[in-house]
C-alpha cells in the first residue's frame, strides 16, 4: 500500500470518529472547518484511488445519523443540504450553470446569512404547532417536538388562517452572549465547554430533558415553505413567513446578478462580527423558485442554492516533517512542513511550530494529523494535534541539540524559550544576520538582498559582518552574474549605511530581544553604543521599556568577544557610535553616585529615578558593593539593612531633594 492509500485509510478511521462527535455527542474536537478540510482531502483522494472504493466511506455519508434518543422523524420530501461555494470564481460557477439550465437569461437571487445553528422543521396543522424535528440524515430526523415548544421564539400558534398543514424549515441557534455565558458556567462548573454555538444549540435541543432546553435561550430563524403555501419567490417565502408570525432574518438582500451577490459576500464579511449570532457564510438562493424548482437537485443538494462558505481560518492536515532553520541570533526555529491545505483562500504548505517546548506540550509528532490556523496577516501556526490511533506508535520527536547547518552544539539558556547555536562563526546565523543589517529598520543597505549576501558569502568576501564595509567596489564588479552596476549601487550603498544613527546601528547588531524600540531606549538613555557597552546589567534594566532580559542579552553580548570586536572596528570603519552622553548623564552633579531608592517615596519611584539620572547618577535597583547611595522612602526594609552593613551613605528622601537642589545651584 502507497502513502495515499494508507491516507485514505486514516483518514476514512479519523472522519468516523469526527463523525460520530460532532452529530451524535455534539461534542467535537476539531473546528467545522478543520473537519471540511480532511473532507476534501479524503475526497481528492479517494479520486485519484478508485481501487479504494468503499460505500461505507465517511465521503459518501449525506448528513447525521439520528441519535437513536428520539422517535424518528420521517422527512418527505427529505431534507437536502447545499453545495459549497469557496470564492467568487465558484460563485460565478454556480452562476453559470444556473443560467445554462434556465436558457441563458440574467437571474435574480435572494443572499442570506447561513445561520451557525441546526436545522429544524416545524409541522403546524390548522395553525397549532404539531411537530418539530431535527434533520438527522436528511430522511430521518428526531422528533424534539417537546423541546421546541419551550423555545421562546417558537410560535405555538401561527398568526392568520392556516388551514391544513403548513411545514417550515428553518434553523435553531444560540445568541453568542448566551453562547459565552453557558460556557462561563459550564466551565465553573467543571464541565467541558461546547466547541462552538451550533453544538451548543444541537446539545441544548437534544435533550430528554425540555427543561433544560428550557433553560438554554434558543433562537429561531425560518427561511423555507416546505408545505402549505405556494410563494413566487424566495422574497415572497420570507414575507410569508413573517406574517405567519414566524420569525424571520431581517438581513437579506434581492441580488440582480452574480455580480451583486459577490459585492454582497464581501460586504457581509465586515458586518458579520457585529452580529450577535454566528454565522458560517451566505446562502445564495434563486429568487424565482419556479425556476429552482424546475431546476431540480442532485442527491445531495438543490441546484437552485448554494452556501458561500467565509474562508476558514482553520484546517487540518498531515504534519510531513519538522524542518528546524538557524535564525541570526542562532536561535534554532521549527517549522512545520503540511501538505498543502486551503486555508484562507490560500494553499499553505508551511507553518510555524513556534518552539521546542510547544511541540513537546503538545506531543506533535512526524505523520500526526495537525490544526493550523491563520489570523489575519499572520503566518500560520499548528495549534495541536488531532489524536489518531498511530500516534502513539509514531516516535516522538527530538528537537536537535547540535545545529542543524554547523553541527556546532545548540544550547537552551535558563529562561529562554529558543535553543541557540553557540558557534559565533555559523555560516546560518551570519547569513541571517547579514540579510538583517541590510533591512529596512537596520542599516537600509541598497543593494543588499539576501542573493547578494549568497553571492558574497559563496565567494567568502565576507567572514564577519565588518567585512561587509571593506569590500571594494572593484572587488564586487568581479563577482558573478554582478555586473557594473550592482556593484556601483551596493558599494554606494553601505557608504550610505556608514550614516544611519546610532540606534540603527545598535539594532543592526542583532543583539537578541533587542528590537528597534529597545535599541532607541538605549540610545536615549546612555547616548553612544560605547557607553551601552560599559553599562551595568542593572542599569540598563532600569531603562524604562527595557527590562531585565534585554539587559541581560545587552550585557552579554558587549562582554563578549564578538560585541567588542565590534564596537573597535566599526569606530575604525568610521561609523558614528553615539554622540554626547544625554546632558548630565557623564558629568552632571551627581556624576560618579550610584544611587539605589528603597521603600515608599512621596513621588513614583520612576520620576525619582529619572530626576537623579539627569543630574548624572547612575540608578540601580539592588544594592552592590559598588552602591554609593541608597534613599530610603517609608518603611525601607532590608535593603536599609544592607546598606547599613555594607557601611553605605543612606538618605532620607528629604535629605536627598535637599542635596539635589544645592548640587544643582552649585553648577
Ligand atoms: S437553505 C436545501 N438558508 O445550512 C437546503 N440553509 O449547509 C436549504 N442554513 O442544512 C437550506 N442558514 O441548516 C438555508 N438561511 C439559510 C440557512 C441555512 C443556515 C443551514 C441549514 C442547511 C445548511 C446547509
Amino acid at each position: 500500500m502507497d502513502g495515499e492509500q494508507e491516507r485514505i485509510l486514516a483518514l476514512r478511521t479519523l472522519l468516523t470518529r469526527l463523525f460520530e462527535e460532532y452529530h451524535v455527542l455534539d461534542a467535537p474536537s476539531v473546528s467545522d472547518a478543520e473537519y471540511d478540510a480532511l473532507m476534501r482531502e479524503l475526497v481528492a483522494l479517494e479520486a485519484r484511488h478508485p481501487e479504494m472504493g468503499d460505500e461505507h466511506s465517511p465521503s459518501r455519508r449525506v448528513g447525521a445519523r439520528a441519535a437513536g434518543k428520539f422517535q424518528p422523524v420521517q422527512h418527505d420530501p427529505p431534507l437536502l443540504s447545499l453545495q459549497n461555494a469557496m470564492d467568487a470564481d465558484d460563485l460565478r460557477e454556480f452562476d453559470r450553470r444556473v443560467r445554462k439550465d434556465a436558457g441563458g437569461a440574467e437571474v435574480a437571487y435572494v443572499v442570506e446569512p447561513k445561520i451557525d445553528g441546526l436545522t429544524v422543521v416545524l409541522r403546524y396543522e390548522d395553525g397549532e404547532l404539531r411537530q418539530g424535528a431535527t434533520r438527522g440524515d436528511g430522511s430521518v430526523g428526531e422528533d424534539v417536538t417537546q423541546n421546541v415548544r419551550v423555545i421562546a421564539s417558537v410560535p405555538r400558534r401561527l398568526r392568520g388562517a392556516h388551514p391544513g398543514a403548513f411545514e417550515v424549515r428553518g434553523e435553531i441557534y444560540m445568541p453568542r452572549p448566551a453562547f459565552e455565558a453557558l460556557n462561563a458556567a459550564r466551565a465553573a462548573a467543571g464541565e467541558a465547554p461546547f466547541a462552538n454555538p451550533r453544538n451548543a444549540a444541537a446539545g441544548s435541543l437534544r435533550q430528554m430533558d425540555p427543561g433544560v432546553t428550557a433553560g438554554r435561550a434558543l433562537e429561531l430563524f425560518c427561511y423555507e415553505v416546505r408545505r402549505g403555501g405556494v410563494p413566487g419567490t424566495q422574497s415572497d417565502a420570507l414575507a410569508l413567513l413573517a406574517q405567519a408570525g414566524l420569525p424571520v432574518n431581517p438581513i437579506r438582500r434581492h441580488c440582480a446578478s452574480i455580480d451583486e451577490v459577490i459585492a454582497e459576500t464581501e460586504r457581509f464579511a465586515a458586518l458579520r462580527d457585529e452580529l450577535p449570532y454566528a454565522t458560517d457564510g451566505l446562502v445564495v438562493k434563486l429568487e424565482d423558485l419556479q425556476l429552482a424548482q424546475s431546476l431540480g437537485a442532485t442527491q445531495k443538494a438543490p441546484r437552485s442554492a448554494i452556501a458561500y462558505k467565509f474562508p476558514a481560518e482553520e484546517a487540518a492536515t498531515e504534519l510531513l516533517g519538522i524542518e528546524v532553520q538557524v535564525g541570526r541570533t542562532g536561535a534554532l526555529t521549527p517549522t512545520a512542513i503540511l501538505r498543502p491545505v486551503r486555508l484562507a483562500g490560500t494553499t499553505v504548505q508551511r507553518a510555524s511550530l513556534h518552539n521546542e517546548d510547544l511541540i513537546a506540550q503538545r506531543d506533535i509528532r512526524i505523520g500526526d494529523t495537525v490544526r493550523v490556523r491563520k489570523a489575519g496577516e499572520i503566518i500560520p501556526e499548528v495549534i495541536g494535534v488531532i489524536a489518531d490511533d498511530e500516534h502513539y506508535l509514531r516516535p516522538a520527536y527530538e528537537f536537535p541539540s547540535v545545529c542543524p547547518i554547523c553541527g556546532g552544539e545548540a544550547v537552551r539558556r535558563e529562561g529562554e524559550a529558543a535553543r541557540r547555536c553557540v558557534n559565533t562563526a555559523c555560516p546560518a546565523q551570519l547569513r541571517e544576520w547579514l540579510i538583517h543589517i541590510g533591512g529596512r529598520g537596520a542599516l537600509d543597505v541598497d543593494g543588499l538582498g539576501p542573493r547578494t549576501v549568497d553571492l558574497l558569502l559563496a565567494h567568502g568576501l565576507v567572514q564577519q559582518p565588518e567585512d561587509l564595509f571593506r569590500l571594494r567596489e572593484e572587488d564586487l564588479a568581479q563577482l558573478p552574474r554582478f555586473g557594473e552596476k550592482s556593484a556601483a549601487k551596493l558599494a554606494a550603498g553601505l557608504a550610505a549605511a556608514r550614516t544611519r544613527p546610532p540606534a540603527r546601528i545598535l539594532f543592526a547588531l542583532g543583539v537578541p530581544h533587542v528590537g528597534e524600540r529597545a535599541a532607541e531606549l538605549l540610545v536615549e538613555r546612555f547616548g553612544s553604543l560605547p557607553a551601552i557597552g560599559q553599562a551595568g546589567q542593572e542599569e540598563l534594566s532600569d531603562v524604562p521599556g527595557v527590562g531585565p532580559v534585554i539587559a541581560q542579552s545587552v550585557y552579554r553580548f558587549f562582554h563578549g568577544a564578538v560585541g567588542e570586536r565590534l564596537l573597535g572596528s566599526l569606530a575604525q570603519l568610521g561609523f558614528v557610535l553615539g554622540g554626547e552622553a544625554p546632558r548630565g548623564h557623564l558629568d552632571g552633579p551627581l556624576a560618579g553616585e550610584v544611587v539605589v531608592f528603597t521603600g515608599t517615596l512621596s513621588v513614583p519611584r520612576q520620576e525619582a529615578q529619572q530626576r537623579s539620572r539627569a543630574l548624572g547618577a547612575r540608578v540601580e535597583s539592588d544594592i552592590t558593593r559598588r552602591t554609593t547611595l541608597v534613599v530610603a522612602g517609608e518603611a525601607a526594609g532590608s535593603k536599609l539593612a544592607r546598606a547599613d552593613s555594607l557601611g553605605i551613605r543612606v538618605l532620607s528622601e528629604a535629605e536627598f531633594g535637599a542635596l539635589m537642589a544645592t548640587e544643582r545651584e552649585r553648577n
